[in-house]
């Protein structure tokens, strides 16, 4: 981590059915700090409900609401952990907004963990029509997507706790 600049926010990034949400409380708690997911973030600013901003106004109002929300959160003084949503690393802004601000970690997980983890609250926009399809698609188009990380931790076989502690070694 640069010593001029300390990194302050930890940012976790990964698609859908990762447990960045999860991690994130875990995380925070470990750390002494506040969690923040910047889709409940979109929520709060829009008034909107993530899949009515996507029904109304369309996915790319979503992702100028997307960015809004996270240069937000990435603005804030003190410490936090932030969950990002599964496509905030689409933009090339955003991205480099998390990696001004925050020591960024990638989780993955294998597709069929994500299928599962996603079929349990599937109101997901982006997965309408067909979760499996849809998933292993924009698993496809993502695929190098997060490699932008400064950590990639594959949560497959790993508890929250285990995450939790490799995220807070890395980023000591
Ligand atoms: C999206 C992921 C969602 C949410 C929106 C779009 C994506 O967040 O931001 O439905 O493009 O992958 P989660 O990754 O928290 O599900």
């Amino acid at each position: 981590m640069s010593d001029d600049q300390p990194l302050q926010h930890v940012v976790l990034i990964g698609f859908m059915g990762t447990g960045k949400s999860t991690v994130s409380k875990r995380l925070a708690e470990h750390l002494g700090c506040a969690a923040c997911d910047v889709d409940a973030e979109i929520v709060k600013r829009e008034r909107e409900e993530i899949a009515s901003i996507f029904a109304s106004r369309g996915e790319e109002a979503f992702r100028a609401a997307e960015t809004a929300a996270l240069d937000a959160v990435l603005g804030a003084q003190d410490k936090l952990v932030i969950a990002t949503g599964g496509g905030a690393v689409l933009s090339s802004v955003n991205r480099e907004l998390m990696l001004r601000k925050g020591y960024v970690v990638a989780l993955t997980a294998h597709p069929e963990r994500v299928i599962a983890r996603v079929s349990q609250d599937p109101d997901r926009p982006l997965l309408q029509g067909g979760v499996r399809e849809r998933v292993y698609k924009l698993l496809e188009d993502r695929k190098h997507a997060y490699d932008f990380a400064h950590l990639t931790i594959d949560t497959t076989d790993l508890t929250v706790d285990e995450i939790v502690n490799r995220i807070a070694e890395a980023a000591a």
